[in-house]
């Protein structure tokens, strides 16, 4: 069984789309042993709680500096002995150092097609602000591995989503989510747990 943690900063949508592949068995193989938020208010902590998922505050405000702030976030992974670290909406951008510790261990969804809309700078309703600007027909969602370029490493799965005329930011963020995300998402860790699996076996 695949060990993950989630890292979140607010809502937690996706987080909760995990926990309810875990349940309708569309992820059997992957269990989420850990949910790490940055922001002590964020939503997605509730949700783990309701789960009964261990949950942790790690801050950068609390450390002198961001290299103390990601060797506590590496240390609670690393003693929760976690396979597979999933940003879902966990919003601050992780270091070269810090990714280059868990090389392929970390994946992040990302919600536009990639290579289109991402990077820095683009995240949550910035994303949907910048498509519905230039004007694509069609949006959607990735799931890439997470390397030191952002939004740059290998991506796993993506699903287009219809962009309309009449659509606001907050409109397609949803569509986005409610088609794209919330379904490759889970997937994708279930994948990753058949891959991991097939390999130990082999
Ligand atoms: C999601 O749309 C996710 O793709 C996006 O933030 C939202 C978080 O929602 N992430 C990024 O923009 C990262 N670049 P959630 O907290 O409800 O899952």
């Amino acid at each position: 069984m695949l060990r993950v943690a989630v890292l979140v900063s607010g809502g937690g949508t996706n987080l909760q789309a995990i926990i309810d592949a875990q349940t309708s068995g569309v992820i059997k193989d992957a269990k989420v042993q850990l949910v790490v938020s940055n922001v002590l208010s964020a939503y997605a902590l509730e949700r783990a709680k309701n789960a009964n998922i261990k949950t942790a505050v790690v801050r950068k405000k609390d450390f002198e500096n961001v290299a103390l702030w990601e060797n506590a976030l590496s240390d609670l992974l690393i003693e929760n002995k976690i396979d597979l670290i999933v940003l879902a909406g966990f919003m601050t951008i992780l270091s070269a150092d810090f990714v280059n510790k868990f090389p392929e261990k970390i994946i992040n969804v990302h919600p536009a097609l990639i290579p289109s809309f991402c990077g820095e700078g683009f995240y949550g309703l910035k994303v949907h602000e910048a498509a519905l600007e230039k004007g694509v027909k069609i949006t959607g969602a990735t799931v890439h591995y997470v390397n030191e370029i952002a939004d740059g490493g290998k991506i796993i799965m993506q699903k287009a989503v219809e962009v309309k005329d009449t659509d606001t930011p907050e409109i397609l963020q949803k569509r986005v989510m409610q088609q794209a995300e919330w379904d490759i998402l889970p997937r994708a860790i279930q994948l990753i747990a058949e891959q991991t699996s097939d390999k130990t076996e082999s």
